[in-house]
């Protein structure tokens, strides 16, 4: 039911909140020293480039991965270009046991979690009528269940914490039926994830922050495959992929206290694929 002008016109008890206690200067705002920052699928790709992003603005940054253990040393070389702390912790995401026991190790590790980074993902990418249901449950334990156990449990920590940032990976298949493959349940986990975010920001308004980043195709392992690289250059308004430095800067932007004022949050970066 609606409200009178009269009763909307009063005043409640601990509104407005106050203003975040942040630098005015905006470079100072993007600076994450001393935050400390989680980022799943962190080997290559996408996760890679959000990891780098986080160090060079100075953060510590803990690089989890499932098969890829590039990312040991990935995390010494950042450690040692950006005078941070990095580490590697091999954790599957689909397992909500590793992400206890990884969680448990950054913080015994860093002292807290200030980002967390839901980015590991799966794409099977099939018609459903060629789908085996045995694949169906693994792009769901990795796209859905994965991010919804890294943040339940992440949540945990940022609750008791009293601050937090939740930033997932999904994807501008969660906005349109992407074509020419047809890949219903892998769009369908990635409008999951992005509902789910959105849910979480009011669910946690109180203590932390969750945002969405929906990429179009950029050029990474998972990347527009042989059978769609034509479609992708000629649906992307801007007639390529994105190159992963070209997401470095939002994430960068979500993890910062340049984006205090922003929660709940889809942030579309895709060329313009979804325009026309
Ligand atoms: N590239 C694109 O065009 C595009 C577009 C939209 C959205 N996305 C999303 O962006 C995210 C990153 O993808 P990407 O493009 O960077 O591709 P990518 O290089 O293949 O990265 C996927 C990452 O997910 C990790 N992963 C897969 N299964 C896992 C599991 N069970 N536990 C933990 N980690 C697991 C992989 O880790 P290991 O290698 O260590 O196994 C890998 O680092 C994904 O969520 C993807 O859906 C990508």
């Amino acid at each position: 039911m609606s409200m009178s002008i009269e009763d909307a016109a009063k005043s409640r008890p601990g509104f407005p909140r106050p203003f975040p206690n942040t630098p005015n200067n905006v470079l100072e705002q993007l600076s994450l020293k001393e935050k400390v920052i989680v980022v799943t699928g962190a080997a290559d790709g996408i996760g890679l480039a959000v990891a780098e992003a986080m160090a060079e603005a100075g953060g510590h940054v803990a690089l989890w991965y499932n098969s890829n253990d590039a990312a040991v040393s990935r995390a010494e070389e950042l450690a040692h270009a950006h005078g941070i702390k990095s580490s590697a912790f091999k954790v599957d995401v689909s397992n909500s046991e590793q992400i206890e026991k990884g969680l448990a190790a950054v913080v015994e590790k860093f002292g807290k979690i200030d980002v967390f980074v839901a980015n590991a993902g799966l794409a099977l990418c099939k018609p459903i009528l060629e789908q085996t249901l045995d694949e169906y449950k693994k792009q769901m334990s990795v796209n859905v269940d994965g991010v919804v156990y890294c943040s339940k449990l992440v949540g945990a920590i940022f609750k008791q914490q009293g601050f937090g940032n939740l930033i997932i990976t999904s994807s501008m298949s969660a906005h349109i039926v992407n074509v020419p493959v047809d890949q219903p349940v892998y769009n369908a986990t990635k409008a999951f994830v992005t509902h789910f975010g959105k849910c979480l920001a009011r669910e946690w308004r109180d203590f932390a922050r969750v945002n969405i980043v929906s990429p179009g195709f950029f050029d990474t392992k998972m990347g527009a495959g042989p059978e769609g690289l034509q479609e992708a250059y000629r649906m992307s308004t801007l007639g390529r992929q994105g190159h992963v430095k070209e997401i470095k800067g939002l994430y960068l932007y979500l993890a910062s206290d340049a984006s205090t004022y922003m929660t709940g949050s889809d942030l579309l970066i895709d060329g313009g694929y979804v325009l026309p």
